[in-house]
């Protein structure tokens, strides 16, 4: 779900792996999915929103932060009822220039993970993905030979192996590069970190960074 840059890197490297991918959007027929299905063969479709949400056995959550959650709310819940949704979104605000802020009503007491869980409540959402840039999303090995780390979260112990089988198999992430922080709360931190990731972006002139943890 999202026609952006992220929705485009992860569908187009899905595709590339073998999979049927849809992009959804807030309308069927959306520009940039159509170009997108366009350069990506039969595998690749588009539709609405709750038309992905319908179609995926495992739901990408690529939205703009203060459109997630209308996004969601969008969507038919039967048709998630059930699945692992890995939720990619940050709630930034730019309003007031970089670097962003966090939304309000998004931050300290609770997270924009938090409550696309509230929501999809008969999904399980697992918060990953969203503390690097969309390229090293796929291709972990751009950097440090691919030695980093990733910080997932998310109420399902199920889901959270899922989402981890996943992002090693199909991006070559190292399993034991992926830190796994506990239940969903911990989007609080995660998405609060991304305000000091685009500092640091800012002061390197460069996206294509991570950290890792040492001890
Ligand atoms: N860029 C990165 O490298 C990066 C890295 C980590 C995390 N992220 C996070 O990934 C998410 C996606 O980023 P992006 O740059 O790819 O795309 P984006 O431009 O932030 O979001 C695109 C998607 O958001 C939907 N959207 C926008 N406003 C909406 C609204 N009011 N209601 C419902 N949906 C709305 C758009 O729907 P339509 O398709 O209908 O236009 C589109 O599908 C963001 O939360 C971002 O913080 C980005």
């Amino acid at each position: 779900l999202g026609t952006g840059s992220v929705g485009q890197t992860i569908a187009t490297a899905l595709i590339k792996n073998g999979h049927e991918v849809m992009m959804g959007s807030r309308s069927a027929r959306n520009e940039k999915a159509l170009a997108w299905t366009g350069k990506n063969g039969n595998k690749a479709s588009e539709g609405s929103f709750d038309d992905a949400a319908a179609f995926g056995e495992i739901l990408f959550l690529c939205l703009n932060g203060s459109g997630a959650l209308d996004a969601v709310r969008s969507i038919n819940k039967k048709n998630v009822n059930g699945k692992t949704v890995l939720d990619l979104t940050n709630p930034l605000d730019f309003s007031k220039g970089m670097p962003p802020g966090i939304l309000e009503g998004l931050g300290n007491t609770t997270s924009l993970g938090e409550e696309i869980q509230k929501v999809l409540s008969s999904a399980h959402v697992v918060k990953a993905l969203n503390t690097l840039t969309a390229q090293l999303m796929v291709a972990p090995k751009l950097v440090n030979g691919g030695d980093h780390n990733l910080f997932i979260c998310g109420n399902d112990a199920d889901a959270k192996k899922q989402v981890k089988e996943l992002l090693a198999r199909e991006f070559g992430w190292m399993p034991e590069n992926l830190i796994d922080l506990g239940g969903i709360q911990n989007a609080r931190g995660t998405e609060a970190y991304v305000p000091f990731w685009v500092s640091i972006m800012q002061a390197r002139g460069n996206p294509l960074f991570n950290v890792k943890i040492v001890q």
